[in-house]
């Protein structure tokens, strides 16, 4: 699926469910996650070419891109065998930034999450202010540590952080990073992401035909 976005630069940017045409971008999207979390001073998760390059194949990335040149990422996990699901390696390179292109990503990030795992609950851990307010706007609440999956695999992604000792001293009660959930149990999908998901679905089903 693409969508193409006009966000205020002059080049057209498209925003696809990532497949295997894109698996030519893993380096890249991993060598921009990890210049970003140089210049922010943070830890990040530690994420293996062969990892990103899974999750594009699974159908479970969105990229952005400006003609080809590599603008944006964010990829899809399930935790807690499948109670929860989290958008993860939010990106966006320097220059596409502040025109609004986060908040695309993730909002088919988060219909492909509401498309493929109806029944689960979408949360994410941040520290980053822009991430915040677009996951306000997509209907996430700030809750408690206790409130998101226990699946320790989950948490281990947590040790590549530079405030990782915080997380061990207070049993995962608490850190630096802002829990945020979205319960589709009582919430609601605003329209921009009910199209979305409709549009997903539609296409994976003609997909399905087609294999
Ligand atoms: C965070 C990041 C993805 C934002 O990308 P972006 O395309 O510039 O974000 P958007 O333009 O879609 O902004 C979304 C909202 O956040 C706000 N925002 C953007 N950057 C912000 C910042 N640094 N501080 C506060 N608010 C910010 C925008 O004003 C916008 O709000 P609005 O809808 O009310 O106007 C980008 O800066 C980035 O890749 N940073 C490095 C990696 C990172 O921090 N990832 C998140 C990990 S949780």
């Amino acid at each position: 699926m693409e969508t193409e976005q006009k966000i205020g630069v002059d080049v057209d940017i498209t925003i696809n469910i990532a497949n295997d045409e894109h698996v030519g971008y893993v380096q890249t999207i991993l060598d921009t996650i990890e210049a970003a979390a140089k210049v922010r001073g943070t830890g990040i998760a530690k994420r293996s070419p062969e990892y990103v390059e899974l999750k594009i194949k699974e159908g479970k990335a969105i990229i952005a891109l400006a003609g080809k040149e590599f603008a944006g990422f964010c990829y899809i996990e399930t935790w807690g065998n499948k109670q929860f699901v989290a958008n993860s390696g939010l990106i966006v390179v320097d220059k596409f930034r502040g025109h609004g292109l986060a908040k695309k990503i993730k909002q088919m990030a988060f219909a492909l999450c509401r498309a493929r795992y109806p029944e689960a609950k979408v949360f994410g851990l941040t520290s980053g202010a822009a991430v915040m307010k677009i996951n306000t706007e997509l209907g996430y609440v700030p809750v408690t540590f206790a409130q998101l999956t226990d699946d320790e695999a989950f948490w281990r992604g947590c040790q590549g952080c530079k405030n990782h000792d915080v997380l061990e001293r207070t049993d995962r009660k608490y850190c630096i990073c802002t829990a945020m959930l979205y319960d589709p149990a009582t919430h609601k999908d605003k329209p921009v992401i009910k199209d979305l998901v409709k549009q997903i679905r539609k296409e994976e089903k003609i997909n399905n035909k087609q294999k």
